[in-house]
């Protein structure tokens, strides 16, 4: 008897909890629901704006026009050959200081680069160079920045990374990852020159080019620097960065070598430059840096390959 009337007990128990579980599902539901729209409604909102700041050749034309090079000694400059450009023709301040994360995103999206992708990334760039103030308090330093200097971005270990193609490791001589060394941009011309003579790709500078660039690069670094660090990130990055010069700043994993020294060495918009019509799309995200990084890692360029073309 005594048993039975707790098994009602329990049974009405049950239900509650029942009741209260779907409950709590649902509001669940609901609440991922919104969370997974707002973020739907957020990237759609990027992407669109992104897209408008794309601009057809005769745009770009105009455009540079009111845009010419100058430089500064005083100048603040980053190891990233693109920025620096940029800052040379006066898409973000020329004094290259003081520069807001949006004034970066404006400049990213003229240039093409993918609107989602960047503003995720400037995000965190914004987070990562923010130093601890000892001055303030503990929790400040978790918050961003407002502007950035590009001077800033020489700083190791973050974005900047042993191992470029056209700066030399910071533990070398200069001692400086801002200014280019024009012996390595040579050298790119070179490989080139030499492996594409005859063929289809003559006066251009190929993806297989920039993995055996980067090999010797590596080679050489890995010889003579003692303090070389290239992390499995930055080597990911450093395939992140080849398909930014040969897909953004070139097309399809090509750029003619006037068009390198002027964006690697002289770091100016060619006159007969203009930038993508397109974004940079996730496709071409998810598969062009990984064939950078295979090329880097199948390339059979030795130091030998860079005696030969000295000589
Ligand atoms: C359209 C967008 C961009 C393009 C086409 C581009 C292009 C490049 C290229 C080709 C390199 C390699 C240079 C070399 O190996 O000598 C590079 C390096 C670098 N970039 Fe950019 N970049 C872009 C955006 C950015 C942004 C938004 C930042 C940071 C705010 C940045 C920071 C850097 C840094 C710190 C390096 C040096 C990495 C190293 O040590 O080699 N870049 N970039
Ligand atoms: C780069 O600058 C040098 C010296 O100012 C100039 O002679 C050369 O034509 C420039 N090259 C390119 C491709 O911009």
């Amino acid at each position: 008897m005594i048993g039975g009337k707790y098994q009602k007990l329990d049974a009405d128990e049950n239900r509650k909890a029942h009741k209260s579980k779907s409950l709590k599902t649902l509001a669940i539901s609901i609440g991922l629901g919104l969370v997974v729209a707002y973020a739907v409604i957020s990237v759609l909102i990027i992407e669109v704006k992104g897209r408008q700041a794309l601009k057809t050749p005769e745009e770009w034309r105009e455009l540079i026009k009111e845009h010419g090079y100058e430089r500064q000694e005083t100048d603040a400059r980053s190891p990233c050959p693109m920025l620096n450009t940029l800052a040379n023709h006066g898409f973000i301040a020329r004094s290259g200081r003081h520069i807001k994360s949006d004034d970066l995103f404006k400049a990213m999206m003229l240039m093409g680069a993918p609107p989602t992708v960047t503003a995720g990334f400037l995000k965190k760039v914004y987070r990562d160079y923010h130093e601890a103030d000892p001055q303030r308090s503990f929790f400040s330093q978790f918050s961003s920045m407002e502007t950035l200097d590009l001077d800033r971005l020489t700083v190791a270990g973050l974005l900047e990374h042993d191992v470029s193609l056209s700066r030399n490791d910071l533990r070398l001589p200069p001692y400086s990852t801002v200014d280019p060394i024009p012996d390595y941009v040579h050298r790119m011309h070179k490989i080139a020159q030499v492996a594409n003579k005859g063929t289809e790709f003559e006066g251009i500078f190929t993806r297989k080019n920039e993995n055996d660039a980067r090999r010797i690069r590596w080679l050489e670094s890995y010889s003579h620097n003692k303090y070389i660090h290239l992390s499995l990130f930055h080597q990911f990055a450093s395939s992140t960065e080849c398909s930014l010069l040969l897909d953004i700043i070139g097309r399809d994993g090509a750029i003619t070598l006037p068009h390198l020294t002027s964006f690697l060495l002289n770091q100016t918009f060619p006159d007969d430059w203009h930038p993508r019509e397109t974004s940079y799309s996730f496709k071409e995200l998810a598969t062009k840096p990984l064939r950078c990084w295979k090329g880097l890692r199948d390339s059979t360029a030795t130091l030998e390959l860079l005696d030969q073309l000295e000589h």
